[in-house]
């Protein structure tokens, strides 16, 4: 049971694939909370993921939108206008696909196509997304624009790749972007650096056990699960953090500011 902090919020949540997915404990927690949202992901996902199960769930619709294509996204601000009865209060950009990544392909070996879409998909659909709703004047004021990102934008992680640099990316379109949703519409927008969580687009990563296991030891209060991140998300889209904007926040139990832990060591 929620507290409500949510009650009257209309918002868009990206990425819900399963169980696993971070957008999918959002989507729990958001229905928790009073919200009423709208799921949206690639066609492929309402096939090969269980996107249609969460939707009966939390009482939503899923609308099929490919987050790289402005018109797909300017159809689904408008569907989800209709649906919802008004102007949208929260959207969860929570997207990651690297295709290196996927071909094993390592960063001294980048494949360009692959490269470009690596961008395209994880950071500027985020420019995207905003642009469509910035350009329909979709977004309630106050509302709140929140997207995922982890710690290779700012440190190296060997076998994060190409992610990293779509990850530096998408934290300076919320900073941009935030500048301009800020002054013109008074819209928050931030990002979330998450742990390493156990999802299908978190176990590409090379070696994701040992990455996922050192950051719990280096962490004074251990990795941020899934749940934590969507505590965390619900707070952000909530009247309680209205002046919280272009903020990149760590959600990782300590580990951005560890140098060496005893755990490590041990
Ligand atoms: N899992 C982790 O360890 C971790 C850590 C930090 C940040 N993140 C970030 O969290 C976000 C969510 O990932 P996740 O771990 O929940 O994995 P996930 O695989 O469950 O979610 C990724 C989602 O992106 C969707 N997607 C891919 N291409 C798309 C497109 N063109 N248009 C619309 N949607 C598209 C997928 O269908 C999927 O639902 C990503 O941005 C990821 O980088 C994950």
């Amino acid at each position: 049971m929620g507290n409500n902090i949510l009650k009257g919020k209309k918002g868009i949540i990206f990425g819900a694939l399963d169980e696993k997915s971070i957008a999918w404990k959002v989507a729990e927690k958001a229905y928790d909370e009073g919200a009423q949202f709208v799921l949206t992901n690639v066609a492929t996902a309402e096939r090969f993921g269980k996107v249609k199960e969460l939707a009966q769930k939390t009482n939503s619709e899923f609308i099929a939108a490919d987050a790289t294509k402005p018109e797909e996204l300017e159809e689904l601000f408008k569907k989800s206008m209709d649906i919802l009865g008004g102007k949208i209060d929260f959207v969860l950009h929570s997207i990651g696909m690297s295709m290196n990544i996927r071909k094993g392909l390592q960063y001294h070996e980048l494949n360009y196509n692959y490269y470009m879409k690596t961008l395209d998909v994880s950071a500027i659909s985020f420019h995207k997304v905003m642009q469509t709703a910035f350009k329909l004047d979709a977004m309630n004021k106050g509302g709140s624009i929140v997207a995922l990102t982890y710690i290779a934008a700012q440190r190296t992680f060997y076998g994060y790749n190409d992610m990293a640099d779509a990850k530096a990316l998408l934290e300076s379109i919320a900073r941009s972007f935030g500048y301009i949703f800020g002054k013109e519409k008074k819209v928050r927008v931030n990002t979330v650096s998450q742990s390493p969580v156990r999802t299908t687009a978190g176990q590409g990563i090379k070696q994701f056990g040992s990455l996922f296991d050192y950051a719990e030891k280096m962490s004074p209060l251990g990795n941020a699960d899934g749940e934590d991140a969507a505590n965390l998300v619900v707070m952000l889209f909530s009247d309680y953090t209205k002046r919280i904007t272009m903020q990149n926040i760590y959600n990782d139990g300590g580990f951005s500011s560890m140098g060496v832990s005893e755990d490590f060591i041990d």
